[in-house]
């Protein structure tokens, strides 16, 4: 296929002091909330990328308008009756948070709206919105009863419900608890695991009254969103890619600044710290209710370990990350609960566990998981050509592998960077990763 593709030469250390862009979870959030919202929200540190610009636009075409003010984006809100039919299907690209959230903002709207994605978004699943939407009274039709576009048909009436999601999804939960604040009555999700809590955190902000016990998180329906500035913090699952780097990369001394350190989703700094990875969290505070820190990574000798359900659910996104660590350490590194691997941008076990067989590690599949041989000799990888499967995340992942590789990595398809990391080629290279973008070979 066409598009860019990186070129990354072997060795090298990561140092300086550098910020990844906004946090993507919190972007999207934030536009959503804000548009929403009665009154004026300024969004500094909004992430520029094109998973978030796709939510900006499907508000845009729904009668929002915005301004830009010295790098913020300024939003003024319409309510929560106030969004307008859209011309055409609303294209959410690549983004799976936009279709999972937009669905319960558009099944409470009085117009009927269809969502559509690119063909990895209409590859993933999306019965598991589909199905308490329904039961909510919502009319959403799938494609094969599963997958986008999704045809949303508006001016039904909305019941709340008690939901237990089948998996720990931030997207379902925020799908439900989206759709509960036009529904009467209280809606309450029963969370089965951990899943990110920055739709609760931002309603709160917003002035919602969103209430917690034990796992079960709930909203009545009827509130409205009052406007508030967001101060978007920088992406911990961007910073991961530096994180994982630094600490395979002998020599590295960085630091990363203002990242969200948020408990429901911190779960790769704690991994990479019981791998004897060396991090320091500096200056820790709270910006617009995420805890943020600075955090000072420098390399150190890894070695394997066990990753269950529980971590995993911590570090859903910075998996394939870990997976870099993980061939580089010392021992064996086993991954089991992590079958939501398999549904997200591709299916990120098999894409990693092809990707690293390629650079000669030796690695194997499981059905939930993946199992990973260290190398903690450099070179822990050859040199060779990755497939990303149009997977910003896979793309990353495997620039920092060369930072121990014996031989140019070169990665295929890495437009879909851009979906999360706008930015990354000259970041990673001004922090000493030999990278350069080039055509497709
Ligand atoms: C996200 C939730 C996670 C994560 C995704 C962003 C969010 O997905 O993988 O990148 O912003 O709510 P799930 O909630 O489906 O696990």
């Amino acid at each position: 296929m066409s598009g860019k593709s990186f070129h990354v030469q072997p060795g090298g250390a990561l140092g300086g002091d550098i910020r990844v862009p906004g946090d993507k979870s919190i972007s999207h959030r934030a536009i959503m909330f804000a548009a929403l919202a009665d009154g004026t929200t300024r969004i500094s540190g909004f992430l520029e990328s094109a998973d978030c610009l796709a939510t900006l636009n499907a508000f845009g075409a729904m009668g929002l308008s915005h301004v830009l003010d010295n790098g913020a984006r300024v939003i003024k809100g319409l309510g929560m009756q106030g969004l307008r039919a859209p011309a055409a299907p609303l294209d959410l690209g690549n983004s799976g948070t936009s279709m999972r959230l937009l669905s319960g903002i558009m099944a409470g709207q009085t117009f009927d709206s269809v969502l559509t994605g690119d063909a990895s978004l209409s590859r993933r699943p999306m019965k598991r919105v589909i199905e308490p939407l329904r039961q909510m009274g919502a009319q959403i039709e799938g494609r094969d009863g599963d997958r986008a576009p999704l045809a949303i048909t508006g001016g039904v009436v909305l019941n709340a419900i008690d939901y237990t999601p089948p998996v720990a999804s931030a997207q379902i939960k925020s799908c439900v608890l989206l759709a509960g604040l036009y529904a009467d009555g209280t809606t309450r999700v029963h969370e089965p695991g951990i899943s990110r809590d920055h739709t609760e955190r931002m309603l709160s902000a917003f002035g919602v009254t969103v209430e917690r016990d034990g796992d079960t998180v709930s909203v009545s329906g009827g509130q409205s969103l009052q406007a508030t500035d967001v101060a978007v913090p920088a992406d911990l699952s961007s910073a991961a890619f530096f994180m994982v780097g630094a600490s395979i990369a002998p020599g590295s001394d960085i630091t990363l600044r203002d990242v969200g350190v948020n408990a429901t989703r911190r779960g790769v700094i704690d991994v990479l710290l019981a791998m004897g990875a060396d991090i320091t969290l500096i200056n820790e505070r709270d910006q617009a209710g995420e805890p943020v820190a600075d955090i000072r990574v420098r390399s150190a000798e890894l070695r394997g370990v066990e990753i269950g359900a529980d971590e995993v659910e911590l570090a859903i996104d910075e998996c394939p990350a870990l997976f870099v660590a993980a061939a580089c350490a010392q021992g064996t590194t086993r991954v089991t609960g992590a079958g939501e691997l398999r549904v997200k941008e591709c299916d990120r076990i098999a894409v990693m566990a092809e990707g690293l067989a390629r650079l000669g590690v030796d690695c194997h599949e499981l059905e939930d998981g993946i199992v990973i041989v260290g190398q903690p000799d450099t070179p822990s990888f050859s040199g060779g050509s990755i497939a990303s499967h149009e997977d910003h995340r896979i793309a990353m992942s495997f620039a920092m592998a060369a930072l121990r590789a014996s031989g140019p990595v070169i990665i295929d398809d890495c437009d879909y960077v851009d979906t999360s990391f706008p930015g990354f080629v000259e970041l990673a290279a001004q922090a000493g990763l030999d990278i350069q973008a080039g055509a497709a070979e």
